[in-house]
């Protein structure tokens, strides 16, 4: 059985916390929240428990896990050579959702970097998440708290429906604040790739470090107006149950119009559906189960909604899902990022 434990953000106990951090310790691996997702956490020196995290995730091992720390000056044991450029961004922006991947150091065990010569490393911002490794003394690895190729988690809650039994621990200390995943950018080259968008923007690294690339697949798969059918379960990501196709347009008006078309075709063949709208839009939508991600002004309430209302729809039984998209620039490139995925790339151009 899975325990919790629960802990206030703003108070925290660090005696009920130390029970977690030894678990840690012992080699048990806990889920623990973070300011972007709920993360699976073990020892990161310790490959036993690393592997552990492998197994009850369903995670291939060929994907590597990006490894925690309290401090910044953890970093330089973990890695072989740190660039100004490096240096500017861990100033600036950790503690915070930024990722950054470095030439590893030996004492990095190999099942963690699945065999690369490489390391992320990600300083959280959240007060417990810190508190957590801090207690337990070591780098902790941590992948998000989900099953393999589900949406990631953003509540314990959502931690216990996909893990419970599997992992020894949860702390709860509420929703994740931002909702997507950390961005990775890669240091190892020059200039430096972005190779996952999150929940900082490429914008707030340009900002410091100038011009940095964005790893093509991101951007070749958004900039496709009409792109086919999932071409194959190998790209699938961050899915729930029901099938989700996203309706594209630059134009609101568009996007309600085709859905509403959509929904009525789909009805017709007999499926359950839900439109996944905004908050400009989900009056539109009367005669379906609609959910409104957020706002379209505000696109962090959507960053922030976004898992955990893909995990409603499946607790509603919903079938198809049909989503509007938001523009891709700020955190919109990770909103959309994250959507494009959890829509096998079934995307519709709406005019
Ligand atoms: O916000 C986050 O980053 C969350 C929280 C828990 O910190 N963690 C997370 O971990 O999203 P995960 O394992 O779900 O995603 C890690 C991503 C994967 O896409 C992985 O391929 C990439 O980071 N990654 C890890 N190590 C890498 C490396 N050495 N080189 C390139 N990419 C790497
Ligand atoms: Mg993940």
């Amino acid at each position: 059985v899975t325990k919790i434990i629960e802990i206030d953000s703003e108070h925290i106990d660090k005696n009920k916390l130390n029970i977690a951090a030894e678990a840690i310790k012992e080699g048990k691996i806990v889920a623990f929240p973070t300011e972007t997702v709920y993360g699976l956490g073990a020892n990161a020196l310790n490959s036993a428990a690393v592997e552990r995290i492998f197994e009850a995730k369903g995670r291939p091992s060929d994907n590597p896990l990006i490894v925690h720390i309290a401090d910044k000056e953890e970093v330089y044991e973990l890695t072989e050579s740190i660039s100004e450029k490096a240096v500017a961004l861990m100033d600036k922006l950790w503690p915070g959702p930024l990722t950054l991947v470095f030439r590893k150091s030996s004492i990095i065990p190999s099942i963690i970097t699945a065999g690369l010569n490489t390391v992320a490393i990600r300083m959280p911002e959240h007060p417990v998440a810190r508190e957590l490794i801090r207690l337990s003394g070591i780098p902790v690895a941590a992948p998000s708290a989900n099953v393999s190729g589900k949406p990631s988690t953003t509540t314990a809650q959502h931690v216990l429906q996909d893990l419970d039994g599997k992992i020894e621990m949860i702390v709860d200390a509420g929703s994740s604040r931002v909702g997507l995943e950390s961005t990775v950018l890669d240091m190892t080259v020059e200039p430096p790739m972005l190779l996952r968008p999150g929940g900082v923007t490429p914008e707030q690294i340009e900002e410091i470090i100038g011009h940095i690339e964005i790893d093509k697949t991101i951007l070749e798969r958004l900039n496709i107006d009409n792109v086919p059918k999932c071409p194959g379960m190998k790209y699938k990501h961050y899915s729930p149950k029901a099938h989700v196709t996203l309706i594209r347009s630059r134009n609101m008006d568009n996007q309600v119009k085709k859905i509403l078309d959509l929904a009525k075709n789909k009805r017709q063949e007999g499926k359950k559906v839900g439109v996944c709208a905004t908050d400009q839009t989900i009056n539109r939508y009367g005669g379906y189960e609609v959910l409104s991600m957020g706002n379209r002004d505000k696109p962090e309430t959507i960053a922030a909604n976004l898992f955990s209302i893909l995990r409603e729809f499946d607790d509603m039984g919903i079938e198809v899902i049909l989503a509007e998209t938001v523009d891709e620039d700020g955190v919109g490139l990770a909103i959309m990022n994250r959507m494009i995925k959890a829509a096998g790339y079934d995307i519709i151009q709406a005019d």
